[in-house]
């Protein structure tokens, strides 16, 4: 019999279980546990009746039967929400502010009932579900209750894509719920939701919250099932985005999928995110940081740090801290309010833990778990400790998704740059170290969407979250998550239906034709090929072939380099070498910018008599604007809720591939290439194919113009083939295209070998409007945003 006094000795904890009786009874009312879909404000029966189970992983009980969605459920869903769309879109913002603004006071009037339903479907303890989970869900709505208020105001010009599909895994069922449909109700979409099959119950029951909340119907709609219901969603005609959080594996499906068809698309996918300690770290600070970053959640997290980087000082001290630290945490029910580790999701993922456990075993690192064992009943396993792994191995590589911690030593900061970088990942990243200097010094060498500076896990609605690289693009949350669910309203319908084509006259598209003799009596035009221009110097293509480039009236213009795949290596090469331009001022950048634009308006008359007068003018103009913007590309201070501050800063996305427009060849090249350089990218550019030589005349102009080797670089011949082989290279971090429809959906289809982001369109825009042709969409493509919270004091 326990004792005061042995309770004292022993500090032992007593059970503190919360009751699962009112989630249960929830469950119980609905059919007694058999959940259809939630369409158009209606519980709804699958259409081929079919249903399966979802179990609590802690004690294996079957908890509830829910609809498996077919291809029939989801048209019906997407009926729905494209029948409430125009009704929602049409509201007024504050309309649609008051209803973002009651579902945040829904949530958080049910917010028991949600964390204890959570914690039975999902297997998380409730002190997260509590303390974490649920109340980030709350702040979501409210902070997104503001941009609702703020659109029009602070995103004039742009409206909602309309019917937005929405599919979401089971680590963190509901607040993945509202990182997604808080901004896509705020912009004006309707929405389907396709939670993961392990966890789709807080999902349907926020569905009921909404209802309270006097969601008109049809706006929120709940399609459960499998992927094979993701996947009905994902190719649906009148769905237009997909906002995709998941395994990078399926990521990539997704991204092949939706290629070509105008859809929206974000990603935010895996990670393998390193926790970097110096020597001059506060080393209990970090030990409770590291429970923080991998036992969270049983390790489930996307952005968990999983790579335990240490200076290599003080690697013994830091691993016989942790284990002691291991020693006492506690795995067990996740209702119980003193349990710190919880149970894995489902059999299969645990299995999968296991198995990759195993195999580190095997590759020669050495494995440490604590003594103690865990609870039998459920899908249970216990915080790891690998140390003595190689950069190379499996369980360094591979994203586990599991309570497992590798880790490895480095001995010099750039060391640990480079060890983090060390992954096709770029999701997160903590650093640790009393020194400021160092930290905010390593921060942005870091190629991850989020830093954390002492600090980790950290999550607000205000702040942007989301990867660099296979991690995914796009952000949620903040201004930058709202950009994914707003279009320019210039784009008007979703058809690929462009506006007027500005075509110069002089330089007017024609058909490839084959060689035509200048007419008799004429001179014979001096024969001038131009060559590819890469690395700063005009460069002879690899194979030595040129093609002709003829004017409407048959003559000869001249010839151009015919590119091929050598040429494009060389190109991003030369442009990944010429990388140091992105870490100078954007002062000195737009220096350059200026100096471009001098030395085109001195030789304007040239350039006039090929492409004409405005364009000429417009190009000059368009080099302004964009020196303009270079040192003005600023980042933001978050409000969010720590001590401390979170930078917002716009990086270049690194290496961008761009195809130019075949309309105005001078201006649509000038209009893409500029502000990617603004922002710190280096590029390769394919100019035109039928008109290049407005291009190709322009080596000159950025001979003269003080342009680092390598920050520009030109390849001409056949658009399409080149736009696929840039988007194919692994080396490229961004492709965007401009042109024909069937080469929008080779780039996008490329680019899914290392999740590349793209900006591919076939729709034609006026370039000549300054509204359509430049600024800040240009800059956010250009950029990508990266969030470094510092918290300070004592
Ligand atoms: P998953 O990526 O297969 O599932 C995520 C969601 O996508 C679920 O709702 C699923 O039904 C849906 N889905 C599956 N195939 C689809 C398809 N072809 N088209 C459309 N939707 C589809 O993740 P899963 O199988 O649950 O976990 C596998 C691994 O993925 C984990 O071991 C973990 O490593 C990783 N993962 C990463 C997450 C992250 O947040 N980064 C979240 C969940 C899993």
């Amino acid at each position: 019999m326990a004792t005061v006094a042995r309770l004292f000795e022993t500090m032992e904890y007593g059970p503190a279980p919360e009751s699962d009786a009112p989630a249960l009874e929830w469950i119980k009312q609905h059919d007694n546990g058999r959940f259809g879909h939630f369409i158009n404000g209606r519980w709804i029966a699958p259409a081929e009746g079919q249903y399966f189970e979802t179990i609590n992983p802690a004690t294996k009980a079957v908890l509830a039967r829910v609809a498996q969605g077919s291809n029939a459920d989801v048209d019906t869903a997407v009926a729905a929400a494209n029948a409430a769309a125009p009704v929602w879109a049409g509201l007024t913002p504050h309309a649609r502010a008051r209803y973002l603004y009651a579902l945040a006071r829904e949530v958080q009037r049910h917010a028991r009932l949600l964390a204890v339903l959570e914690s039975l479907d999902n297997g998380k303890p409730i002190r997260e579900t509590r303390d974490l989970d649920i109340p980030l869900v709350a702040r979501h709505f409210y902070h997104h209750a503001g941009w609702a208020q703020l659109r029009d105001t602070e995103f004039p010009g742009y409206a909602p894509v309309g019917v937005v599909g929405q599919i979401i895994p089971w680590n963190f069922p509901l607040l993945m719920v509202a990182w997604k449909v808080a901004p896509a109700l705020a912009a004006g979409n309707t929405v389907i939701m396709k939670p993961a099959e392990f966890t789709p119950l807080t999902a349907l029951c926020f569905a009921e919250i909404a209802q309270a909340a006097g969601l008109p119907t049809g706006v929120f709609n709940v399609v459960t099932g499998d992927g094979a219901t993701g996947k009905a969603l994902v190719e649906h005609p009148d769905v237009q985005k997909i906002a995709f959080t998941g395994s990078t594996e399926v990521g990539r499906v997704i991204r092949k999928a939706t290629a070509g068809s105008g859809k929206k698309l974000t990603l935010e996918l895996g990670g393998k995110s390193p926790f970097i300690v110096f020597e001059d770290a506060d080393l209990d600070s970090v030990v409770e940081g590291v429970v923080d970053a991998i036992w969270f959640n049983q390790g489930q997290v996307c952005c968990a740090g999983s790579r335990l980087l240490v200076q290599e000082g003080v690697a013994d001290k830091l691993t016989q801290k942790l284990r002691a630290r291991m020693e006492k945490l506690r795995v067990g029910s996740p209702l119980d309010k003193a349990v710190d580790m919880g149970a894995i999701v489902a059999p299969v993922q645990l299995d999968r833990i296991r198995g990759l456990v195993e195999q580190g075993v095997e590759e020669g690192a050495k494995m440490w778990q604590p003594s103690w064992a865990c609870p039998i009943e459920g899908y249970f396993y216990p915080p790891t400790l690998f140390t003595d792994v190689s950069p190379a191995a499996t369980i360094a590589q591979v994203e586990i998704f599991g309570p497992v911690l590798v880790s490895m030593t480095f001995r010099t900061p750039k060391e640990a740059v480079e060890l983090a970088n060390n992954t096709p990942y770029g999701l997160a990243a903590s650093v640790w170290s009393e020194n400021i200097n160092l930290a905010l010094d390593v921060a942005p060498k870091l190629k991850a969407g989020v830093v954390w500076i002492n600090s980790t896990n950290l999550f607000d609605a205000a702040a942007g979250f989301g990867g660099y690289r296979e991690s995914g693009f796009g952000r949620e949350g903040g201004r930058e998550g709202m950009w994914e669910y707003l279009k320019a309203e210039w784009e008007g319908g979703n058809a690929e239906r462009g506006t007027r084509n500005i075509v110069a006259e002089s330089d007017a598209p024609v058909p490839r034709s084959d060689f035509r003799v200048p007419s008799s009596g004429a001179l014979p035009p001096i024969d001038r090929t131009y060559k590819l221009f890469i690395a700063g110097k005009q460069a002879r293509p690899d194979q030595g072939y040129s093609r002709k480039i003829i004017a409407p009236d048959g003559r000869v213009l001249g010839e151009v380099a015919e590119a091929n795949r050598k040429d494009v290596r060389n190109a991003v090469e030369a442009a990944h070498a010429a990388e140091g331009w992105g870490r100078g001022s954007g002062h000195m950048r737009a220096q350059i910018l200026y100096y471009i634009a001098e030395n085109l308006a001195t030789r304007a008359d040239e350039f006039a008599a090929r492409v004409g007068r405005q364009e000429v003018e417009a190009s000059i103009a368009r080099l302004f604007t964009y020196a303009a913007w270079a040192d003005k590309w600023d980042g933001a201070v978050h409000h969010t809720p720590i001590r401390g501050v979170t930078l917002a800063m716009n990086e270049p996305v690194g290496v961008l591939g761009i195809a130019a427009p075949d309309e105005v060849p001078l201006l649509g090249f000038i209009s893409l290439m500029a502000p990617a350089i603004a922002v710190g990218n280096t590029v390769i550019v394919i100019p035109s194919e039928p008109h290049p030589l407005a291009a190709t005349e322009f080596y000159s102009v950025l001979e003269t113009s003080d342009v680092p080797d390598g920050v520009i670089n030109v390849l001409t011949g056949a658009k399409d083939a080149l736009a696929k082989v840039l988007a194919e290279h692994d080396d490229v971090e961004g492709m965007w295209y401009f042109g024909a429809a069937a080469g929008v959906k080779a780039v996008e289809l490329a680019s899914a070998s290392n999740m590349k982001r793209t900006w591919a369109t076939a729709r034609s825009r006026d370039w000549l409007d300054a509204r359509q042709g430049e600024g800040r969409e240009f800059l956010r493509r250009a950029s990508e945003v990266k969030n470094i919270w510092i918290p300070y004091g004592e």
